[in-house]
């Protein structure tokens, strides 16, 4: 059975919450006024030396060259497609999982004759990798996150992004930030916690296309369910 194909069956989500976690504010200012200060894993280091190179020799041989970050990137579909969108950008996915980063995705392809070159897939840990890049001030464009794992239960607030110790700088990263849920109320709260930072904007349903951004997606969109997208911009 090919499991890349969407088969229609996901579950909604069920949570706990009745809306806007109450602890929401008082977490995101705690984690805005202590410093993560958690030492680095050593694959994540070693992943992001190796990615800064390629940001460096991409840099120098395109000056004004963009960078996109695809966090959470699982098996790289919206890696690859964002690739194929942007030939002159750079795109980097990241995703903690080896076994989803090293699989083929199936039943999805680039345009006819197409062979993205630009883009990597990175296995390496967030919690690490986002302050990595922010020490080293990549100059990203965009920054997507398509899908995070949600973490319905109230109690689990801050395995949320929002709720992380590292959401002051991934926050940081990426002149436009777009995170994409199957569950409104997760991009309701960062939104809410992104207001603490100065970054603002809207939240839209995701449109049903052909081809679907990610696999995520297209299970949750052949499931019948809404699809959300929060666009926050940085001003200039
Ligand atoms: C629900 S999946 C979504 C994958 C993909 N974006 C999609 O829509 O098909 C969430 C992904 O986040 C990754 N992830 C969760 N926590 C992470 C972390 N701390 N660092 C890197 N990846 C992480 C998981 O390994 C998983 O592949």
């Amino acid at each position: 059975m090919n499991k890349n194909i969407p088969t229609g069956d996901s579950k909604k989500i069920i949570t706990n919450q009745k809306g806007i976690h109450e602890k929401l504010d008082e977490v995101v200012e705690k984690h805005l006024t202590h410093p993560f200060q958690k030492p680095y894993q050593t694959h994540t280091e070693q992943a992001f030396k190796e990615m800064d190179e390629h940001v460096g020799n991409f840099l120098l041989s395109t000056p004004n060259g963009k960078i996109i970050l695809d966090a959470c990137c699982g098996v790289g579909q919206s890696t690859r497609l964002l690739a194929e969108q942007h030939p002159l950008a750079l795109v980097i996915g990241v995703d903690k999982s080896a076994h989803r980063i090293n699989r083929n995705v199936e039943g999805f392809s680039l345009n006819e004759g197409y062979q993205a070159k630009n883009y990597h897939l990175v296995r390496a840990d967030l919690n690490d990798f986002y302050r990595l890049v922010k020490a080293a001030n990549w100059p990203v464009s965009q920054h997507y996150i398509l899908y995070p794992n949600p973490w319905p239960k109230s109690k689990h607030l801050q395995r949320r992004w929002h709720g992380s110790a590292v959401f002051p700088q991934m926050t940081a990263i990426g002149d436009e930030l777009i995170l994409r849920s199957n569950w409104y109320l997760y991009l309701a709260e960062f939104q809410q916690a992104a207001k603490q930072i100065h970054l603002h904007g809207d939240i839209s349903k995701v449109a049903i296309a052909e081809q679907s951004l990610t696999p995520f997606e297209a299970k949750y969109q052949a499931s019948g369910q809404e699809c959300w997208q929060l666009r926050l911009r940085r001003k200039s």
